[in-house]
């Protein structure tokens, strides 16, 4: 890995241990991030120190984190061939979003939409962590000089204002920062909620079968697929107005590689029963080693551990190069 540093470019991105991850995660965000191991030089995080912008149970959280991490590997994230850290384990973080925050204006957090829509969310809690929650992120980014961070559509204008903070921070100082390319993957499917199609899939959806985690058993996957929200025009095609179908289509295309014109063919005169059987069995056969794999994981304690530290020791040697170099430019004695 620290070899690979020099040679590739380097891609950042990091998903929150928030809950467990879900379908959604792993083809919107995960599945990626894995093949984009080979080619460029991936650094990932387990963002922990983002979560506790909304309110976590102590026990559950440690969990997460956990399981989070296992998952993630189980997907395929290689510890040989990327880093994949733990944020609160590097302490650059943190102090980096402090560093960052003074240079960030009041009004410029104020506009992002994610926080306007969380603050609406939880009213009884809208911290300022959760305000100053795009900080930490462009810290995260900036702290490896990432080239490229590959995001859902939801956290584009975060990066944007990562690319701003670190423009305006070399402005007054010099080439202190890289200036990251946000990009949303070409091949990442956007998952929508099974049972309201708008939205997209979320943990934290009201109705439980909105959601598939990656590690649902088999026969769960199958019930939530075949409860599955569709309409009552009875055909397999991708239209407008077509919501539920559509995500259905998404999801099967992402898991088969199948083009929509051929998922219509194969349904051509058969009904959503079958089409959504056929959906929960694909779904179900991906999943299946990935589950397996983390069963294994999730076992060996010491052997997850021996991995993240390995990864923390090297991220935090990596992040201080920079912290270091924006300290020294602001006026600190180092
Ligand atoms: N905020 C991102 C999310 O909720 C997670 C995240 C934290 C992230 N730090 C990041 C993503 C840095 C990309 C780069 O999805």
């Amino acid at each position: 890995m620290e070899n690979n540093e020099v040679k590739k470019d380097v891609v950042f991105s990091a998903i929150q241990p928030s809950g467990t991850i879900t379908l959604g995660n792993y083809l919107g965000a995960v599945r990626n991030w894995v093949k984009m191991q080979d080619e460029h030089s991936c650094i990932y995080a387990l963002a922990d120190l983002h979560t506790i912008t909304v309110r976590q149970q102590t026990a559950v959280m440690r969990k997460n984190i956990l399981d989070a991490y296992a998952s993630i590997m189980a997907c395929g994230i290689d510890v040989e061939k990327s880093l994949f850290f733990i944020q609160s384990h590097v302490h650059t973080h943190a102090e980096l979003a402090w560093l960052l925050s003074c240079y960030t204006q009041f009004g410029e957090l104020s506009r992002m939409t994610q926080f306007k829509d969380k603050s609406a969310k939880h009213a009884d809690n809208i911290n300022a962590g959760l305000f100053t929650y795009p900080v930490l992120m462009a810290g995260d980014i900036l702290l490896y000089q990432a080239d490229k961070v590959p995001v859902g559509a939801d956290q584009k204008q975060h990066i944007e204002l990562t690319r701003d903070i670190a423009e305006r921070f070399n402005g007054l100082y010099g080439n202190v920062f890289k200036v990251p390319e946000g990009f949303i993957p070409k091949n990442g499917a956007r998952v929508m909620s099974l049972q309201d199609p708008t939205k997209k899939m979320s943990k934290s959806d009201e109705n439980v079968n909105g959601c598939v985690h990656l590690l649902d058993p088999p026969e769960v996957i199958m019930k939530k697929f075949k409860r599955a929200v569709t309409d009552s025009e009875a055909c397999v095609r991708y239209a407008e107005g077509k919501d539920g179908v559509n995500n259905l289509m998404a999801i099967y295309s992402a898991v088969t590689g199948q083009s929509m014109e051929q998922i219509e063919n194969e349904f051509a005169g058969k009904g959503y029963g079958d089409f959504k059987t056929a959906v929960g069995e694909a779904v179900i056969e991906e999943l299946r080693p990935i589950r397996e794999k983390y069963e294994q994981l999730i076992q060996d304690k010491g052997y997850l551990e021996e991995c993240y530290r390995k990864a923390d020791e090297i991220a935090l040697k990596i992040s201080l190069r920079t912290l270091n170099k924006v300290k020294k430019k602001i006026g600190f004695v180092l």
